[in-house]
């Protein structure tokens, strides 16, 4: 720890924060634009400019990438820093168009709130904006380079949060923008359309295209949800104007910190005011076959009337029905009442039979419970190796991938074990092009090297498994090259694949409906569960068997 004085108090920090970090914790407020949480500082705004004093000599630096040291005065707000910061926003002006109420960002801009503050109306540079073509070629939000102060949040956050890549800084001087490579339109490049970039944006150069339907100012609440569309959980606010939901914005949930992909940003609201919602019983009318409005009573009578002429007629096994696994348990609860009392049969069932009903069973079985052992942040936080079996997160659980991404960034190795060519398999260290329906013989094979190899946690074994002398027995017969030939995949890579996992400190198994969906399905999730238990890999963090779900 170091101490130093912040505008006259006493403080006291970490050595290697920052002073805007030391700052804030106590309270005072240093503005920025560039900066992002989290992410090693960029610098590139100059907004958050103080003064500091070190061993007699005074200098002016930026806050977010200066750091705390013992005896340095800081002073945060004096003429000398607000001066500064007003060359700052005047220079930023010079080339950003002002004319704010056309902006879709007006009310909601830290660029014009500071300017406010600082008193700034107009630049006081003389000579020609340029005037740079605006990019639309997204279907969700457009990039105006002129009310763009280039201080790259949008690309730290597409690099670094999202760990895409798909936009950078092009050309120099006053023809500066944000642009894909090779100017190719957006939709062309790696870009998810995930709109994190946009809610990065501190002015109005990045804009979802909703933004033209209100203003910040306008908003009456905003409700916290939980997203709709995968297993993630994302956590965000909905902007309600009017008594109408009118925007997503991201909320720093425990899974998805602060992130969102298109499904959750852009396609989980619409529908709620959509005009073809229906929202009131239709009977079709069999002369003009049209459907017409009817009463819930109406409606609910000749429904149920079908049922038991059914049922008269043929019994109660001619009838069955089939829940979704999206209700609430309450909701699945009354149908299976409904079905088994009413219609007298036990020809109920959920669609999670032929997506995570392995899972249910296997784990159960091998563990106690169906479900993820450990938490998304946990797993994709630091593993030093995660094992992506039959999983496209990127797709299927995007902000689940954005981590994955960001775990390999920062240096976590990643097996993938996947027929496809999916897009986290070009960041692989080593991918398994498994035969489909192979998944058993797979684990076998690992299991069987880790033993080969003595890479097996004896204490572990002892202490908390059983049958481990028959599963030694089992695995005994899956050589590497007995299960290249079943999997048809390299017996080398299956061996350095084994060793790479079993070695790691951290590593979490990430599976989905590539194990589960099979004839063999529990067992697949079984031969997970056995992988990691053979090796300790199991009620520690950064480790586990995590089926990520529907
Ligand atoms: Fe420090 Fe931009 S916030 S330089």
């Amino acid at each position: 720890m170091v101490r130093l004085t912040i505008d006259g108090k006493a403080v006291e920090a970490e050595k290697g924060t920052s002073i805007l970090y030391a700052a804030e914790s106590v309270g005072i407020k240093i503005p920025t634009l560039c900066y992002i949480k989290d992410l090693l500082p960029d610098g590139s705004c100059r907004m958050c400019m103080v003064e500091i004093e070190n061993k007699g000599r005074t200098k002016m630096e930026t806050a977010c990438n200066a750091q705390v040291a013992e005896g340095l005065v800081v002073t945060t707000n004096s003429e000398k820093v607000r001066n500064a910061r007003r060359n700052v926003l005047d220079l930023l002006l010079s080339n950003h168009k002002t004319d704010c109420f056309s902006c879709p960002s007006n009310g909601d801009c830290k660029l014009q709130d500071l300017c406010y503050e600082y008193g700034i109306e107009r630049t006081t540079y003389e000579g020609e904006q340029t005037e740079l073509p605006i990019d639309d070629s997204n279907p969700f939000f457009t990039y105006n380079p002129n009310l763009c102060i280039l201080c790259h949040r949008c690309v730290n956050t597409c690099h670094k949060l999202v760990g895409r890549g798909a936009i950078d800084t092009m050309q120099r001087g006053f023809d500066s923008k944000i642009g894909t490579p090779f100017n190719v339109d957006l939709t062309d490049t790696s870009c998810e359309s995930c709109g994190n970039c946009v809610q990065a944006c501190p002015t109005g150069a990045l804009t979802m295209n909703r933004r033209k339907n209100y203003r910040k100012y306008q908003i009456d609440k905003k409700v916290l949800t939980t997203c709709p569309h995968c297993a993630t959980g994302c956590q965000y606010y909905l902007l309600v104007k009017n008594n109408k939901i009118v925007d997503v914005e991201a909320a720093d949930g425990p899974s998805n910190k602060g992130l969102l992909c298109v499904k959750g940003r852009s396609g989980s609201f619409d529908f709620v005011h959509s005009k073809e919602r229906i929202k009131y019983p239709l009977i079709k009318n069999h002369e003009t076959g049209e459907f017409e409005r009817a009463t819930w009573d109406e409606a609910l009578d000749l429904v149920a009337s079908k049922f038991l002429e059914i049922k008269r007629k043929y019994g109660s096994d001619a009838l069955a029905g089939f829940a979704c696994s999206r209700s609430p348990n309450e909701d699945c609860y009354m149908m299976q009442k409904l079905v088994r009392c009413a219609f007298g049969t036990n020809n109920v069932d959920n669609c999670a039979r032929v997506c995570h009903s392995a899972s249910v069973a296997g784990l159960a079985m091998t563990l106690g419970s169906g479900a993820m052992t450990n938490p998304i942040e946990d797993i994709t936080k630091n593993p030093d190796v995660i094992m992506l079996v039959g999983s496209n997160p990127e797709e299927a659980h995007p902000v689940v991938g954005m981590q994955i991404r960001q775990a390999v960034q920062r240096g976590c190795k990643l097996i993938v074990v996947d027929p496809r060519d999916i897009d986290l398999a070009k960041k692989a260290d080593i991918h398994l092009k498994l035969k489909p329906g192979t998944n058993v013989a797979f684990a076998n094979g690992i299991m069987h090297v880790i033993i080969e190899e003595g890479l097996q946690d004896m204490d572990f074994i002892n202490e908390r498994t059983e049958g481990y002398e028959r599963i030694k027995e089992i695995v005994k017969d899956y050589t590497p090259e007995k299960v290249a030939e079943i999997c048809h995949i390299d017996a080398d890579d299956l061996r350095k694949a084994a060793i790479m996992y079993a070695k790691a400190d951290k590593a979490p198994i990430i599976y989905c409906l590539g194990v589960t969906e099979h004839s063999t399905g529990t067992e697949g999730v079984m031969s997970m569960s056995n992988m990691s238990m053979l090796v300790g890999k199991l009620g520690r963090e950064g480790c586990g068997v995590n089926p990520i779900r529907g």
